[in-house]
């Protein structure tokens, strides 16, 4: 036998990994974990998925599929099947035109983005990203060398981000735009003006945009808009979309991608020296989801909308909480900076801590989404779960 000679602390890991860290909104779930595991009654406000089963026609269809056998590899960008309802979905919702080359099924919305951005961004390039930001998108970037150029958004605007803002940081190295709106975690949705005005200076510039729509069904605007119907633009476009929050299939892992040609294909080049195809049984609920009835979509989408209202103005009663009023996906970002300085408590993440450790409430810190005076509250579950969450952060606080 070869002796083992090397402390495991002393293992030598590669630049890359060493560049990123894991989630933070993944190291909350498993604090919260440790404390039930306890035994201790933890409210979750952290987790960011839908509190909603999957509808039963999606389920039937997986088991249908298990039945029927359709048990085996597939292509590895998804079957042909799901790529055109993946297509033609969106078409119908939002007015686009993407051919079956154009579409690519992945492991989730997250490894689409992932794929994407290691065929675009380059070592050196930088990419714009609006702050407050999904957590991931500056660790996917970093992994593949780019650097993140923030842009930093007012609060007092509603997070707005415009194309006159993002010109201002433009270089010659700039490579990317990321977009998100609905945001996680402000729940901030751009106008269609602004997502035009960028998606047209992005255009002139020769820049990428990213447009992350894993929330677009998940808009209380009363108006849905996508990138995608913007078509003159669509060549340096890449629209992100995830069947997690739109049909509560977060476990399930199908997300998709929208993008020219050449850059489907280079995906799928990378996703076939990986993971390969999506599980062949979630592709076939995933078109059972695509195809069939989309009433469940809006029901979900009004219930988020009653819980938005219940949480917020939960949130504003509590003396020294401010809270934006989030216009889409299923977060309130309230601002916590008025707790600073108070029972030991100097950041976003003293308090996330404290609440969990000591109050028992889930939430995120906001220093993981780059802004530094909220936390992310997570709406996705029921009144009576809203109203016991909201209960003890009163308590917690008004102790400080
Ligand atoms: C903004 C955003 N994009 C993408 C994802 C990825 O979702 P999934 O990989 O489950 O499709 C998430 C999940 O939380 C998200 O919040």
């Amino acid at each position: 036998m070869t002796p083992v000679t090397e402390a495991p602390s002393a293992v030598k890991l590669t630049e890359r990994i060493n560049r990123i860290e894991p989630s933070s909104t993944m190291a909350v779930v498993a604090e919260a974990d440790k404390l039930r595991q306890q035994r201790i009654d933890v409210v979750d406000f952290g987790a960011g998925e839908p509190h909603f089963a999957t509808p039963q026609h999606i389920k039937d269809a997986a088991i249908a599929a298990i039945q029927a056998n359709f048990t085996k590899y597939t292509a590895v960008g998804g079957t042909p099947e799901l790529r055109d309802a993946i297509a033609q979905r969106h078409a119908a919702d939002f007015d686009s035109d993407y051919r079956r080359e154009e579409t690519i099924a992945s492991v989730g919305g997250k490894h689409a983005l992932f794929n994407a951005i290691q065929v675009l961004v380059d070592h050196g390039d930088e990419v714009i990203l609006p702050a407050p930001y999904w957590v991931s998108f500056k660790d996917i970037v970093r992994y593949a060398g780019g650097n993140c150029v923030l842009l930093n958004t007012d609060e007092a605007q509603g997070f707005r981000v415009t194309a006159e803002m993002i010109e201002r940081l433009v270089t010659p190295r700039t490579k990317l735009i990321i977009l998100n709106s609905p945001s996680n975690p402000s729940g901030a949705v751009m106008s269609p003006e602004d997502m035009a005005e960028v998606v047209k200076l992005a255009a002139q510039r020769g820049i990428w945009v990213i447009s992350d729509e894993c929330y677009v069904y998940l808009s209380f605007t009363g108006k849905r808009f996508s990138v995608g119907s913007l078509r003159e633009y669509r060549d340096r476009m890449v629209i992100v979309g995830s069947l997690s929050k739109t049909y509560a299939m977060t476990g399930w892992r199908l997300g998709f991608a929208l993008a020219p040609a050449p850059v489907v294909s280079a995906m799928q080049k990378l996703q076939s020296q990986s993971t390969s195809n999506p599980t062949s049984i979630v592709q076939k609920a995933a078109v059972a989801a695509l195809k069939g009835p989309q009433q469940c979509v809006e029901d979900m989408r009004r219930e988020y909308v009653r819980l938005r209202d219940h949480v917020v103005s939960g949130l504003r009663s509590i003396p020294g909480v401010k809270c934006t009023m989030p216009e889409g996906a299923f977060y309130a970002y309230p601002n916590v900076s008025a707790f600073f300085g108070r029972g030991g408590v100097q950041s976003a993440s003293d308090l996330a801590g404290k609440l969990l450790r000591e109050g028992h409430v889930a939430t995120v810190p906001g220093e993981g989404f780059g802004t530094r005076d909220h936390i992310r509250v997570s709406y996705a579950t029921s009144v009576a779960e809203l109203d016991r969450g909201l209960e003890r952060m009163r308590k917690f606080l008004e102790a400080l």
